[in-house]
């Protein structure tokens, strides 16, 4: 059939293309592409289609050419004789118009991913600039009777029979009731030309992934009619909430688009959620019916899959939306809250005393993520630690006040998350006042209120009693206030409506045993409207949407006679931490990610941010045995207590801390030198070597990293090579990394580590021409900025007999791969079954505590003390040493080691299965729990794949998981997680990255 339109095309436009059929509910469409390139859209109309459909379309179109939103529209191409459009016999005979459009760039929004808040965003402003380029626009044809137009939608109302499964049909009942009831505002609105099918289809979004995701234009005004400009934004926004975890947000990012260039009223904000609503019903019922009258039509049930789920699993709070979307727009929250806060305002210092005490002296505690360690385990607030949250001042008769707007980590029940994961979004920051005071203190009412709730919460870590007032002002706006963590016998004394005088005792405060299981206090807080909270009112919320909380729940202060300043936490400005540092460092001390993060709290294998944002920290391997280890914190404490002095006096420490390691190695290492990091442990073994040697010359592999001092970096390619650096040593002799994935000896040569370890033999021999002596080789024993390299079993031993037979030492730097990290293996070296001269511990031995360590013969260490003293201040110090030992041993005590293992199998496996699912995983390779994805653009050329390594990168972080990238191209995902990480952590990291790879595809 397309043949006939093909001839269609060429006789009526002199074009011609091969077409390809595009989907659509009654005319036929094709994408004609030339042989040069070239890209229309070919509409051929449903027979009989009246004439005055498409010339409203191209009159649209002629219309929006002359508009701001010109380049979102295709231009309309002119037949041959210069026609918008000419009527064809189709291959039955049929009369059909045909009309020729240019193609718009760009793939469909629901073929796009990420559907992130920016491209939202985009689309709201896209439609905001559609619509009001369209309130200008008049054709006969936008009135008529049309089933799409949401002020017709109540056809489907008789049509709801259809729709056999109970549950189904009184969601269905209920969305036509609600809409019933908007009817009258929205006849009230004044009504313009719409596009009016504004759904995921009809939406171009710009195809070039790693740049901002934005929209490139609107297609198919077939739809279009006459309506309230809010139909067009709500018709769009049934489709956008589909595809979203977080519909309230889409909706506000959507809103917030439309309201910057076309901007809406409050009334119009309050239609939006019925009429998304109802347009998900007409398509629901409509396809219904379609599918009833032709079962073999894929296209009725397209959207309709979704559109139930959205329906059925719906959990949007309608009051909240519409509280979260007023405050998007700049509006206020009721129509009272204006009143309100001017009575608050007026009335601070008048109301009654909620207790008897003088809160204006009352000292502030603070439970911030930032100034507080309760919990000690952000993820599991003890018993015993909410019965004390104020710590010694709970066991006084003190009164003191917990802070507005903190964030706080305390809030760790299941209820708080919002997703599977520990690193899931989470509700932080407190809403109300905090008044601790002694179990029993009387609370009256800061104003006239009457009951509305009282209740007893009793379940653990919940409020125990609790009421809620409602109170009037002079001009009858009301406003509702809190007290939460009472003595519940209030249940048996308190009845709701009851009318509570100004200054009247009404609760008690409840003791641990009846308050949740907390330390005394009233939790106090304030609501301008209960729409949508009901009597469950959050006390606690979610950082990211603090914008319409604080507004709903604005600061209590007034109403305890306090300025708001006294009790509004201000947690440290990250942009102004940002800028000192800008200002005070230079810039080669980079920070990860564009919008980088500020963490002031960790624990185990995660972090939190300033408002206790949760990260799963796959990246650090410095924290060896987890963030805020408590074993460390308490060693370090004690020993500081006690003394920390150097090396020349003697403590036991030093020396377990030695045994301890030297239990760990091969015999014949048995010398230890203590420093301060793997740079200072390079650093020494170089001298080392040199010393033993006399020589001075060193081979290594390219790409390598050893550390940032002076011979540090002459040792590291990494720095030495990259740009702007100091370029290569005479001294110093690179060989190919052992890599046979890219390297020049591949996994299919069985030879390859001697290959690899042959390419030494060049080195010594150019090192040789210069009369250079050869001092050693040293190399990272799994090269890590290299590319997570696992060099294939056998090289080292083939490099380590050549440079022996040459006269030199052998360096291993276990910085990155030692201590348990390779699950299999304490060391990496172990893995190509050699025995060093010389081994060099850092990062991971102090646990962030600076410690490097070198290990070496007796004889080495005998040709290096025949020069001056050796003496490093800090290194070998008695906390060094006590933290240092203790890291061992919680390595052997909680079987990190073991669990690096299990873990790393775990991940690796999983990262093997997206492998087989994403061609863009060229090679996954790692032991235990140090692993490297490489990233490529093309599994044949191998080609890196830098851009989308980055990408990849920053989505992780913004689903809260941190890794890094490495390799000389920068393509290779780096996963090195502190040896907790746990199966929940692992899965969370293979599903997200499945979610984005699948993305990219
Ligand atoms: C393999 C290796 N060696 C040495 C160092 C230097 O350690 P430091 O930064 O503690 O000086 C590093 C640091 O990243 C490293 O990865």
């Amino acid at each position: 059939m397309s043949e006939h339109w093909k001839s269609a095309l060429e006789s009526h436009w002199a074009i011609e293309a091969a077409l390809h059929p595009l989907a659509g509910e009654y005319d036929l469409n094709f994408l004609a592409k030339t042989a040069e390139g070239e890209g229309y859209i070919l509409k051929v109309m449903r027979t009989n289609c009246a004439r005055n459909l498409v010339d409203l379309q191209v009159s649209a179109l002629a219309h929006m050419a002359d508009q701001p939103a010109a380049s979102l529209f295709p231009d309309v191409l002119l037949t041959k004789k210069g026609l918008p459009f000419v009527c064809v016999e189709g291959p039955e005979g049929e009369a059909r118009l045909l009309w020729l459009l240019q193609q718009l760039p760009g793939r469909s929004y629901a073929q796009s991913f990420p559907k992130t808040p920016d491209l939202v965003f985009d689309l709201g402003r896209t439609i905001g600039i559609t619509d009001s380029a369209l309130e200008s626009f008049q054709h006969a044809g936008i009135d008529r009777d049309f089933k799409w137009n949401l002020m017709q939608s109540l056809w489907i109302k008789p049509e709801l029979a259809i729709v056999a499964d109970p549950i189904r049909r009184s969601i269905l009942d209920k969305i036509v009731m609600d809409f019933t009831s908007i009817v009258p505002l929205l006849e009230s609105l004044p009504q313009q030309a719409l596009h009016n099918d504004i759904n995921d289809y009809n939406i171009l979004v710009a195809d070039d992934f790693f740049a901002p995701r934005r929209i490139t234009g609107l297609i198919d005004l077939g739809d279009m009619c006459r309506a309230p400009r809010i139909c067009d934004l709500a018709i769009a926004a049934a489709y956008v909430v589909l595809y979203q975890t977080d519909p309230e947000a889409t909706l506000e990012a959507l809103v917030l688009g439309y309201h910057t260039v076309n901007p809406l009223q409050p009334e119009e904000l309050d239609l939006l959620w019925p009429l998304l609503q109802m347009r998900l019903a007409v398509s629901v019922v409509n396809s219904t019916k379609m599918a009833q009258a032709d079962p073999d039509d894929p296209y009725v049930v397209i959207s309709q899959a979704p559109a139930w789920q959205f329906l059925e699993q719906n959990t949007v709070h309608a009051g909240l939306l519409l509280a979260r979307l007023r405050v998007a727009c700049g509006f206020p929250i009721t129509s009272s809250a204006e009143a309100v806060h001017a009575y608050l305002k007026k009335m601070r210092g008048h109301f009654a005393p909620v207790i008897a005490a003088n809160l204006s002296v009352a000292p502030m505690w603070s439970l911030s993520v930032e100034q507080s360690c309760v919990p000690v385990d952000p993820f599991e607030l003890s018993s015993s630690e909410a019965a004390q949250v104020v710590g010694a001042l709970a066991s006084e008769d003190a009164v003191c006040l917990g802070y507005y707007k903190e964030p706080r980590l305390i809030y760790t029940a299941p209820a708080f998350y919002k997703g599977p994961w520990k690193a899931s979004d989470r509700r932080t920051v407190h809403l109300g006042i905090d008044v601790f005071a002694p179990q029993g203190t009387d609370i009256s009412a800061p104003m006239t209120g009457r009951v509305h709730v009282v209740e007893n919460r009793s379940t653990s870590l919940d409020y125990g009693g609790i009421i809620i007032l409602l109170h009037e002002i002079p001009d009858g706006a009301c406003f509702y206030t809190f007290y939460g963590h009472l003595d519940p016998s209030v249940c048996e004394t308190l009845f709701i409506g009851q009318i509570i005088q100004a200054g009247e005792v009404f609760c008690r405060l409840g003791g641990a045993t009846q308050n949740g299981g907390w330390t005394p206090h009233l939790h106090f807080q304030l609501a301008l409207t209960t729409k949508g909270l009901g009597k469950d009112w959050p006390g606690v919320a979610n950082a990211d949407e603090l914008g319409f909380w604080t507004q709903i729940c604005p600061n209590p202060a007034a109403l305890l006679n306090l300025p708001d300043e006294k009790v509004t936490y201000v947690p440290t400005d990250k942009a102004q931490v940002l800028a000192d540092r800008q200002a005070y460092f230079g810039a080669n001390l980079t920070l990860s990610y564009a919008d980088p993060v500020m963490f002031l709290r960790g624990w185990k294998h995660h972090l939190f941010d300033e408002w206790g944002r949760p990260y799963l920290d796959a990246y650090n391997n410095v924290p060896h045995v987890g963030h805020a280890h408590p074993r460390i914190q308490s060693v370090a404490a004690d020993q500081l207590q006690r003394l920390n002095s150097n090396t020349r006096y003697l403590h036991p420490a030093r020396t377990a801390f030695a045994k301890k390691i030297l239990s760990k190695l091969p015999t014949g290492l048995e010398v230890c030198f203590f420093v301060n990091s793997g740079s200072e442990a390079n650093e020494l073994a170089l001298r080392l070597a040199r010393a033993h040697t006399t020589g001075k010359g060193m081979i290594t592999p390219d790409h390598g990293y050893f550390g940032n001092t002076t011979g540090a970096v002459e040792i590291s390619a990494y720095k030495f090579n990259a740009p702007g650096g100091i370029g290569q040593s005479d001294w110093v002799e690179l060989v190919d990394v052992a890599d046979d994935y890219r390297g020049q000896f591949g996994r299919d040569d069985p030879d390859r580590a001697q290959k690899f370890a042959d390419t030494v033999d060049q080195a010594i021999e150019r090192l040789g021409a210069k009369d250079i002596p050869l001092a050693g080789f040293i190399a990272e024993t799994f090269p890590s900025v290299g590319g997570q390299i696992i060099p294939p079993q056998g090289y080292l031993r083939g490099v380590y007999a050549k440079i022996r037979a040459a006269g030199g030492l052998c360096i291993a730097d276990e910085v990155q791969t030692g201590l348990g990290r390779l699950g299999d293996y304490y060391f990496g070296f172990e893995y190509q079954d050699v025995v060093p001269d010389m081994v060099v511990l850092g990062k991971p031995l102090g646990n962030g505590h600076p410690i490097g360590a070198v290990i070496t013969t007796r004889e080495i260490a005998d040709s290096f003390a025949k020069g001056p003293e050796y003496f490093s201040t800090f290194g070998g110090s008695v906390l060094s040493c006590r933290i240092g030992k203790e890291v061992l041993d919680i390595v052997d005590d909680e079987g990190l080691q073991q669990n690096a293992h299990r873990m790393g199998n775990r991940l690796l496996s999983g990262l093997r299965r997206l492998q087989t699912k994403h061609a863009a995983i060229g090679d996954v390779r790692g032991m235990g729990l140090f692993i490297g994805v490489d990233l490529v653009t093309n599994p044949g050329s191998k080609g890196e794949a830098t851009d989308l390594a980055r990408y990849v990168k920053n989505r992780m972080r913004a689903h809260r998981i941190l890794l890094g990238s490495e390799g000389p191209k920068d393509n290779i995902l780096k996963i090195r997680p502190p040896l907790t990480i746990t199966r929940d952590d692992v899965d969370m990291i293979l599903t997200i990255l499945d979610q984005i790879l699948t993305e990219v595809n």
